[in-house]
């Protein structure tokens, strides 16, 4: 709050160390750890990696410092943002299409959210001990058909986003995320120490490690571009809302490649700590949504102490959750205050009750014979996809285009802080041309290729 003139009601960071802290807390959540793996395993393992590393590089962190910009330069929500940057325009639209993505992503994240709570509770009255992996298979699929626990758990992990957000964005993100990151970080490393040494672990590993190139197609390359976009909570606005939320002085490339790098170093390490359980204890690397689940707890059973281990891995992972997404509550709730003249406190509320709404719908999917399928897809699933897969990807699409093309380029220089007079340094050169041409070309081919153009 103290060095912008501009932002005096608003709010922002108070450090340079907050500002990765609070990025860094959005951007690695279940996407890394749940998701990551589940989606990796269902997708060719190594293949994937590398799909999902070269679209990183390439589309993920340039985007990310498109959306800082945007929001920096406006110290507004997404739709405010593009209202200010391109008045009378459509691209406004860009950020509606963000806020709606933000609650379907809520729907369905507070539902896994939700299971890292009840896995909370299973790991401190001690129940995954001594069950083998059919056991821990069958306790997730019971846990999760029958909705009543589930439900319960969602609610209460909306409730506790719904608490932060209220507070406001020092007290709250900030504060959250500075500390708890860190543990949850090391105890990842712990757990990869512990799945390598475990028979068969060079299996997972190479499996990880060790692209099989006939297994890249359009369908993995669509997937891995999803991933690098819900990972990194790129596409809707997000980042665009926090950019809003960060100093002058701080350089925001220098965020970026920060952000990104712990982003995919955690996800990589989740697949460490993953992918070898799954072949020393008999899974399947296919398993599906429930992988993580599954998986892990056969992890801490053979670890010493492991129901320490459990307690505080999951309490952490629900800790991650809340960090993400108080990011997208973030989203539905600066549009609500900015463009209608909500207060915080009444718009927190309407964002949570609609996103609770389709949540509880995700939820119910899971149960046998669901009356919420959609062509034979779980409404959970159908959420999943059309958002990290085509959602994020066309949001940031548009948002390199608008950057790109469209966006003054003083603005741009400005907020690269890069003196106009003299000649323009290599590297902004370099990035400008990755905005301009590089990721929306990708992006586009990726998408016509998933649709069989090519
Ligand atoms: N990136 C988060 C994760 O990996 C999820 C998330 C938070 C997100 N905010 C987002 C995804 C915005 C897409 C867009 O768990």
């Amino acid at each position: 709050m103290k060095n912008l003139s501009n932002t005096e009601k608003r709010g922002s960071f108070g450090s340079k160390f907050g500002v990765i802290a609070a990025a860094a807390g959005s951007a690695v959540g279940l996407g890394n750890i749940w998701k990551f793996p589940y989606i990796a395993g269902q997708n060719g393992g190594g293949a994937f990696l590398l799909v999902y590393l070269v679209l990183l590089i390439a589309i993920g962190a340039p985007i990310m410092i498109s959306e800082f910009m945007i929001g920096r330069e406006t110290r507004k929500n997404p739709v405010g943002a593009f209202k200010i940057l391109a008045p009378t325009s459509s691209w406004k639209w860009v950020g509606i299409m963000g806020v709606i993505a933000s609650v379907f992503i809520l729907a369905f994240y507070s539902t896994v959210a939700g299971w890292t709570l009840e896995y909370i509770r299973l790991a401190v009255t001690n129940q995954f001990l001594n069950l083998d992996s059919e056991s821990l298979r069958l306790l997730f699929q019971n846990f999760t058909a029958s909705p009543t626990l589930p439900i319960f758990w969602q609610i209460l992990f909306l409730f506790l986003t719904c608490i932060i957000v209220m507070a406001g964005i020092e007290k709250g993100i900030e504060r959250y995320a500075k500390y708890l990151m860190p543990i949850l970080f090391i105890l990842i490393i712990m757990l990869c120490i512990r799945s390598l040494t475990l028979p068969n672990a060079a299996k997972g590993l190479s499996f990880l490690f060790n692209p099989d190139f006939s297994k890249i197609d359009s369908n993995v390359i669509l997937r891995a571009l999803g991933q690098v976009f819900f990972s990194l909570s790129l596409g809707m606005g997000t980042l665009i809302t926090y950019g809003s939320y960060i100093q002058n002085k701080v350089k925001l490339p220098e965020i970026a490649i920060k952000v990104s790098l712990t982003d995919s170093l955690v996800a990589i390490l989740a697949g460490i700590a993953i992918f070898p359980a799954v072949f020393a204890f008999g899974f399947a690397p296919t398993e599906g949504t429930g992988l993580v689940f599954v998986v892990l707890p056969q992890v801490f059973n053979s670890m010493p102490m492991g129901q320490i281990f459990a307690i505080f891995f999951f309490l952490l992972l629900a800790v991650a959750a809340i960090t993400s997404s108080i990011s997208l509550l973030e989203v539905i709730v600066a549009y609500l205050i900015e463009e209608y003249n909500l207060k915080r406190k009444l718009a927190t509320i309407i964002s949570i009750s609609i996103s609770l709404f389709l949540g509880l719908i995700c939820t119910m999917s899971f149960a046998p014979n669901s009356v919420f399928m959609i062509g034979g897809v779980n409404f959970f699933d159908v959420l999943d996809y059309l958002t990290s897969n085509i959602m994020l990807p066309l949001g940031g699409l548009c948002i390199v285009v608008f950057v790109g093309w469209r966006l003054n380029k003083s603005v741009i220089l400005r907020q690269l802080e890069v003196n106009p007079d003299k000649s323009i340094p290599v590297w902004v050169k370099g990035l400008l041309f990755i905005i301009r041409y590089i990721a929306p070309l990708a992006i586009l081919s990726v998408f016509l290729n998933s649709l069989g153009v090519f």
